[in-house]
């Protein structure tokens, strides 16, 4: 469970407000996203939760413990939007790359059966001696994906993992990745300017406002989008139009 409690930060460079007296709560029983518009403090967000940044007032507790803390134990999973696969390593040796950074935090037996495991969970098995520039952009985002699972985080973090791709392979991996999600136990907030990959990937939207970002509305959705013929139901369609609605008020 997250709790954002009364934040406020501000990039002391530009001198612009991003949070004020920002909370959320957010149990960890849904997959979520964060729906907001361009530039409204979605990675500044995630930012914030891992520590990366540090907010000038307000607390940010993972299970009661300070979110911080938590990463500094390996125990935040991300993929942020720049973070790019190493070009000169392959697929595993990137998939491995957290356990190399700092102090270790498994053991050898542990790294083994967990290569295995995110290998089959994204589907690579085959493709695990291949280097990037050898793979797809969605195969590229999957190995991201297994990246910031490799250190079994309490708490998963994605921002806009689909964004270099076109739209047919984001609808796909949105689907996709529910998919792998469902099938782990780690509690994940993607964050994403795109209605239709929050709609597709969770069961819980928190939509903000623009900067300073407030909370607009929780919306709850408890059909499935698991394939593409579900694109076109009654329920997602009116589900997305409700979501596009919110945004655009000002
Ligand atoms: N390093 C930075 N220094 C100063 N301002 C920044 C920095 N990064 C982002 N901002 C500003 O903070 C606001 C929120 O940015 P960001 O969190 O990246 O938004 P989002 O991810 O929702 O698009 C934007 O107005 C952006 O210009
Ligand atoms: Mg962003």
């Amino acid at each position: 469970m997250i709790d954002i409690n009364n934040i406020s930060f501000k990039y002391s460079d530009s001198n612009f407000q991003v949070f004020e007296d920002l909370s959320m709560y957010i149990p960890d029983s849904k997959p979520t996203a964060v729906l907001g518009p361009s530039g409204c403090g979605k990675s500044t967000l995630l930012r914030c939760i891992t520590g990366f940044l540090k907010i000038d007032k307000g607390e940010i507790k993972i299970n009661g413990i300070d979110s911080y803390i938590i990463n500094k134990n390996k125990k935040i999973g991300f993929a942020f939007q720049e973070t790019a696969l190493l070009d000169w390593k392959n697929v595993e040796e990137n998939i491995f790359l957290p356990e190399t950074i700092g102090k270790q935090v498994m053991t050898a037996e542990e790294h083994v059966s967990q290569m295995h495991f995110l290998l089959e969970l994204i589907g690579l098995k085959k493709f695990k001696k291949y280097y990037p520039s050898q793979l797809s952009g969605g195969m590229k985002q999957r190995v991201n994906l297994a990246r910031s699972l490799f250190t079994k985080p309490e708490l998963l973090l994605l921002d806009e993992p689909f964004a270099a791709l076109d739209l047919l392979t984001r609808t796909k991996l949105a689907i996709n990745l529910r998919e792998m999600i469902d099938k782990l136990t780690t509690p994940t907030i993607l964050v994403t300017h795109s209605i239709e990959e929050a709609v597709i990937f969770a069961d819980r939207i928190i939509i903000l406002s623009n900067a300073p970002a407030t909370v607009r509305e929780i919306i709850s959705k408890d059909f499935r989008v698991d394939n593409q013929k579900a694109l076109e139901s009654p329920l997602y369609l009116s589900t997305v139009a409700k979501c596009r609605q919110l945004l655009l008020e000002d």
